[in-house]
């Protein structure tokens, strides 16, 4: 290979490795903005947003509360307190269901199957799928969220494992 050959031959490796440079370069780029607009969204998302959490129907809450106050506040208390302990037959207090509790530790669907089915453990929280419809219970739960603050409703089930959750 003569002397301009060999020289042909480095510019245009010297170009392709430009060009290899650049493409590097711009994936780079890309791979930044790409984690960039992935982190974003997963803030935006993110348990400790309290924007999360779907907005409750005023009406289904209104109509659980009256279910509530027929039904339940006589041992979970007014507005979903609690029991007293003391007062407890068996050793098991309704346990508080606002924020106080950890009612929101559960998901609207295991509420709801809870309510339906009472606890396996006394009794006292009997079943209310015989006096209730499942719409029914749907309201009461969207009543028992709305005395829930922004947190709870959005590290609402197993959410409330994640760090900025607790
Ligand atoms: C006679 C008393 C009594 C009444 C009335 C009652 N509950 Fe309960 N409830 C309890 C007790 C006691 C427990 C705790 C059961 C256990 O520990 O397994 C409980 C547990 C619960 C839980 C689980 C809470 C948690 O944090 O795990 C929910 C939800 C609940 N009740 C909702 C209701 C709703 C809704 C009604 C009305 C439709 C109702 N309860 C009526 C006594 C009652």
């Amino acid at each position: 290979m003569g002397k301009q050959g060999k020289e042909a031959k480095r510019s245009s490796s010297n170009r392709r490795a430009s060009r290899r440079g650049f493409g590097v370069a711009t994936w780079v780029v890309l791979a930044g903005a790409l984690a960039g607009i992935v982190a974003l969204a997963a803030m935006h998302q993110g348990p400790s947003s309290p924007g999360r959490a779907t907005a409750l129907d005023p009406e289904r809450v209104a109509r659980g509360r009256a279910i509530f106050e027929a039904n339940c506040a006589a041992c979970h208390g007014t507005n979903g307190v609690g029991e007293d302990p003391a007062n407890a037959e068996g050793g098991y207090p309704a346990p508080p269901l606002d924020t106080s509790g950890h009612a929101w530790h559960h998901t609207d669907r295991d509420l709801a199957a809870f309510i339906s089915n009472g606890s396996p453990n006394t009794p006292r929280m009997r079943a209310w799928k015989t006096t209730l419809t499942q719409e029914q219970i749907g309201d009461v739960v969207q009543y028992i969220k709305s005395l829930w603050g922004p947190r709870e409703r959005s590290c609402q089930g197993p959410r409330h494992m994640d760090p900025a959750c607790r």
